[in-house]
């Protein structure tokens, strides 16, 4: 059970094509020469008791990757259905595309983010590649918006898991976890495996609740803390995985072997620095599939149904929020090149440079570290990594996973040049041919650092084995350090009246399916705020009771 889910988990799934967001978003409203939006602005909130006003708050939100552009969708979608408002959403974007850190590239092409005209060849994922069984939101968005679900696959062959120095554990044969490999965990970690699989059902089934009607109804969180308590999540957060899993009663051989690799490949972070709710989280694989033509297409899908404004590119680039503050009854506003009457601020608060005027906020996000991220793409004709790099003969039949430790004795010492290292899949003949004879393979891998052409070399065999790699560097997620003090570590949710952050949330767990939740929660709590509305059901779970 865990070796396929470690691989499921691991494993980085390939995918599709492009988009010309502009040609996606029919409703998107043309903007005015100089970027702004032109919408006329209700200012005009009754705060009698009892009488609604529902011509809503013009809302920005800023972001459009998971977090941004499910909050518009929620919007939209519970504005609708509850308090029955038309919801003025503009998403605002500097990217060129929707999705952010969930995007796929054409790594064999002289351009490999830019989409090639002739048909061929699908993409792979660049960002995030995984949905997993627990992703509610995702699943029920692939549902909805008739997107194919893919099974992971990558080329036929066995995983191991490298410390440096050596291999610390292999699978015999291809993706069985056969009879052998049971045999042998027992033999190495005695009940380990199965005390992990059960702290990992465990806590997958009580995240599950928070989707629940009962959950829901009770009111959206502004406290990350509170909302982490009530979801059992705490208690691991404080710890490193090491820690936990060993208090659990785990052998710390299992921790450092296996687990390591699985933390070390989905957060790029040793099980001995990782919080023990990320490592749990990197475990959670069970049911791993990505979106046929790539999962960014979930959140395209979420944007073109919200019907919200969308600012892509240069004037989708917000350098500037000035807080308006309240004229005598009436609310404060936040001036976001036009004026908006809520933010939803979807996207690292750090990493936005975003000048905020006249508001605390920005004192009351903490700082938050991510984990700088190399993903590098290589076209190779070697069928396998070389034996030689791993310190073994000439003979030796090679994984085509590889994950790494970077907690067993000798990796502190003497650690692995990478994290993760996976045959995506061989090119097409066409392709191919592109660059030169036989079979050409795309491999992914991820490092801490620059792979250079000498290591690439190196570990497919020679450089002449490497027909082009390419990289894209990412702060992929952030470091999760075990967190000591929740109020003071974890982002407020509603920093300022009318402001809200859906990105705090990623000091918990970040994935697509949790920027979702975090949005859903930010949307939750700003339909309590402007309208004493709290949505009876959450989205995952709407009108599926009958
Ligand atoms: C290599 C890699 C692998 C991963 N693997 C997985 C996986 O398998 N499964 C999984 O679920 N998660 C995975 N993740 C994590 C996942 O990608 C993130 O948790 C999630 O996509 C974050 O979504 P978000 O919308 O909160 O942020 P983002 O996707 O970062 O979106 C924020 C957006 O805001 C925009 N922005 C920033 N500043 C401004 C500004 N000033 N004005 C306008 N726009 C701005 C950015 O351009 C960006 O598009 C992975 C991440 C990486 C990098
Ligand atoms: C869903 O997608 C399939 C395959 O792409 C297509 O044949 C079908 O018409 C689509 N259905 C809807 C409701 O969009
Ligand atoms: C949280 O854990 C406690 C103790 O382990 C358990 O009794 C409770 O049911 C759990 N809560 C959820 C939401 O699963
Ligand atoms: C890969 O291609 C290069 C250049 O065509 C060639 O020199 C090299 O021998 C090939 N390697 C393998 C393993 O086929």
């Amino acid at each position: 059970m865990l070796v396929p889910s470690l691989l499921s988990l691991l494993l980085v799934p390939a995918t599709v094509p492009t988009v010309t967001a502009q040609l996606l978003f029919p409703a998107n409203v043309p903007s005015t020469p100089d970027g702004a939006a032109q919408i006329p602005f209700h200012l005009t909130h009754s705060h009698q008791a009892g009488e609604l006003d529902l011509s809503g708050p013009r809302i920005a939100v800023i972001g459009g990757g998971a977090a941004g552009s499910s909050a518009a969708y929620f919007l939209a979608h519970f504005g609708r259905e509850g308090p029955g408002i038309e919801t003025d959403v503009t998403v605002f974007e500097k990217g060129e595309y929707i999705g952010g850190r969930s995007t796929v590239v054409w790594p064999w092409e002289e351009q490999p983010e830019i989409q090639p005209a002739e048909e061929g060849e699908e993409p792979v994922e660049c960002g995030a590649s995984i949905v997993v069984e627990a992703n509610k939101n995702l699943h029920k968005a692939a549902r909805v918006f008739n997107l194919t679900l893919l099974d992971y696959a990558g080329e036929e062959g066995t995983m191991s898991i490298w410390d440096g120095t050596q291999f610390v554990y292999s699978e015999s044969k291809g993706w069985g976890w056969g009879y052998w490999d049971l045999a042998k965990m027992f033999w190495r970690y005695g009940r380990s495996p199965l005390k992990v699989r059960s702290l990992v059902k465990t806590t997958v089934s009580s995240f599950l609740r928070l989707y629940s009607p009962a959950f829901i109804s009770s009111g959206a969180f502004s406290s990350l803390s509170s909302f982490a308590t009530s979801t059992n999540l705490s208690y691991p957060s404080t710890l490193s995985g090491l820690d936990y899993f060993t208090t659990e009663g785990v052998s710390p051989l299992f921790t450092t072997e296996l687990i390591a690799a699985a933390t070390a490949v989905n957060y790029g972070t040793p099980v001995g620095e990782i919080h023990g709710t990320g490592a749990l989280v990197s475990l959670a694989a069970t049911g791993a599939v990505s979106v046929k033509g790539g999962n960014r297409r979930i959140f395209e899908a979420f944007l073109g149904a919200s019907e919200a404004r969308l600012k892509l590119s240069k004037t989708g680039k917000v350098v500037e929020i000035v807080k308006l503050d309240a004229a005598k009854g009436a609310r404060a506003q936040w001036v976001v090149k036009t004026e908006a009457g809520a933010v939803i601020l979807s996207a690292p608060f750090h990493q936005t440079s975003i000048s905020i005027h006249n508001s605390p906020l920005p004192t009351l996000i903490p700082p938050q570290p991510y984990v700088n991220l190399h993903v590098t793409f290589i076209i190779t004709n070697s069928s396998s990594p070389s034996p030689a790099y791993f310190n073994l003969p000439p003979t030796t039949s090679m994984p085509k996973s590889i994950f790494a430790s970077f907690d067993t004795p000798s990796a502190e010492s003497s650690p692995p040049a990478f994290n993760s290292l996976n045959y995506l899949r061989q090119l097409s003949s066409h392709t191919s041919s592109k660059f030169g004879e036989g079979d050409w393979h795309v491999v992914k891998m991820f490092s801490k650092s620059k792979l250079s052409a000498e290591v690439l070399g190196e570990i497919f065999g020679g450089k002449e084995n490497v027909g082009r790699s390419w990289e894209k560097v990412w702060l992929a997620y952030p470091k999760l350090k075990p967190i000591v003090e929740a109020e003071k570590e974890l982002a407020p949710v509603r920093p300022d009246e009318g402001f809200y952050y859906s990105n705090g949330f990623e000091r918990l767990i970040s994935t697509m399916e949790t920027e979702t939740v975090a949005s859903f929660n930010a949307v939750s709590l700003l339909l309590q705020d402007f309208f004493g509305y709290t949505p009876p059901a959450s989205w995952a779970e709407w009108g599926e009771q009958e």
